[in-house]
């Protein structure tokens, strides 16, 4: 809870707070990385500090944080904080580096803000912090105990049993636990992080959404490579696991993590992807054929043509298996092999939402935007609308506000 003499100040430094972070994190970052190389090895997404993604995603979500505190000083950002502590669980994050973080966060604070940061003004943004801390310390300690690992405890080896070439760009693998241990249960939706160490030997993580439900140890990613547009480079991780994975390798991954997962109920579901975001939906496709399923589920993919849609035939089979399902498909360039699919960007036009549906989007964020405000002008409420983000989350305070 937010005392009320820190509420006050928060508040009257809240705008310039605000108006800095940018220069904060990316201060805060720099002095970190620079005393701590260690976390940039390993833990830290360089892609993502390249570009400021992780950065503008940080300012974010303390922001947010923030202007909730002061609508409501108990509040607890549900969503805000649980996609953070999944994300933190995913990476290894451990209860002892709040305490780094914070040191050099408030450092930059300071830094930026020079004599405005007066002690009563950081002793009010330090409760804020360490109520946003304590929270996520609280959340993550809690996913931990339930993926039954030790805290940071995440990674296992785990050998490529079969690679699978969906589309020109994007490849599956089918992985088996190489430690002889059983295969972690996982939520339909989850994500794993895979670590590989780069030729400079520096260690990336990426997170890679489990793409299927095999049944017994297998379990499958379905990776795209990023190509590098705009002079950017390709992507670095993607690109090796396209260029040098091979059945027998073996490949270093999390437990699984992430909360947007398919819900148990027998409400209508609506799962509407674009591109590479198919791949969380295929997953809870496969579970619902897998338990025989009757809800009512619409399947909504956009793609660039059939020929580039990964994992389209298995789509219209799991679809064909659940008697309440029907899917429909959305390309630029339609070509013969989908005579059913429609040209263009996704729409609803024609097609029945029901109100009370559980929504799940995942794809570029203009497309899962554009398709959020369609579903809210139907009628569906927006905390029936879940969504995946394959990079740092900037939409989160928009759709918690
Ligand atoms: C929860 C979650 C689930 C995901 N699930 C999947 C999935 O199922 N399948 C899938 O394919 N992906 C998935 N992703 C995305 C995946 O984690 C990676 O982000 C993706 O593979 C790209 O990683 P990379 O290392 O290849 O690219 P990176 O090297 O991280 O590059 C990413 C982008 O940043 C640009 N960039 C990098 N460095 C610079 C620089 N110095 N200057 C300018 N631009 C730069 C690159 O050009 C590229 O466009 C998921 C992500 C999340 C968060
Ligand atoms: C109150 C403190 C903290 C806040 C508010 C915070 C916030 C965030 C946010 C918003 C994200 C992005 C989530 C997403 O993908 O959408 C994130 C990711 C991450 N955080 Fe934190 N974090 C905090 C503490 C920490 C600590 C202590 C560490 C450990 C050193 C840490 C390491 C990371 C890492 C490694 C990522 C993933 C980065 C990437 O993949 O680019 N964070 N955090």
């Amino acid at each position: 809870m937010l005392s009320a003499e820190s509420a006050a100040l928060v508040k009257a430094t809240l705008p310039a707070v605000a108006g800095a972070l940018d220069e904060i994190t990316a201060r805060f970052y720099a002095a970190m990385f620079r005393d701590r190389p260690e976390l940039l090895d390993g833990m830290f997404n360089r892609g993502n500090q390249a570009s400021g993604d992780q950065r503008r995603a940080l300012a974010g979500s303390i922001a947010g944080f923030a202007t909730a505190l002061l609508a409501d000083p108990g509040a607890r950002p549900d969503a805000l904080l649980a996609r953070i502590a999944h994300k933190h669980t995913a990476v290894g994050v451990t209860e002892d580096q709040y305490t780094i973080v914070h040191k050099y966060l408030f450092g930059a604070i300071a830094g930026v803000l020079g004599a405005a940061v007066t002690p009563e003004v950081a002793a009010a943004w330090d409760e804020v912090y360490w109520l946003m801390a304590g929270a996520l310390i609280a959340q993550e300690a809690r996913i931990y105990r339930e993926a039954g690992v030790a805290p940071g405890e995440i990674w296992r080896p785990w050998t490529v049993a079969e690679r699978r070439e969906e589309t020109p760009d994007v490849v599956s693998f089918l992985l088996r636990p190489a430690d002889g241990r059983p295969a972690p249960a996982a939520k339909a939706g989850q994500y794993v992080s895979v670590r590989t160490r780069m030729p400079d030997g520096v260690h990336q993580l990426r997170q890679y959404s489990l793409s299927g439900d095999l049944g017994g140890d297998l379990r499958r990613i379905t990776v795209k490579r990023v190509t590098g547009t705009d002079g950017g480079p390709d992507g670095e991780v993607s690109e090796l696991l396209h260029g040098t994975v091979r059945p027998g390798d073996e490949l270093t991954l999390s437990a699984p993590f992430g909360d947007v997962v398919l819900d148990e109920s027998d409400t209508p579901l609506v799962l509407a992807s674009a591109g590479i975001g198919c791949t969380p939906m295929v997953g809870m496709l496969a579970r619902l054929a897998a338990t025989g399923s009757t809800r009512p589920v619409l399947v909504l993919h956009a793609d660039g043509s059939p020929d580039e849609h990964a994992l389209r035939t298995e789509t219209r089979e799991l679809t064909g298996r659940l008697p309440g399902a029907r899917s429909v498909f959305w390309y630029d360039r339609p070509g013969t092999a989908e005579p059913d699919a429609r040209v263009g960007l996704m729409d609803l036009d024609g097609l029945d939402v029901p109100a009370d549906a559980t929504v799940y989007l995942c794809g570029p964020l203009p497309f899962m935007r554009a398709i959020r405000t369609r579903l809210l002008r139907r009628g569906v409420p927006p905390r029936n609308i879940r969504y995946e983000v394959f990079g740092p989350d900037l939409w989160l305070p928009d759709t918690t506000a």
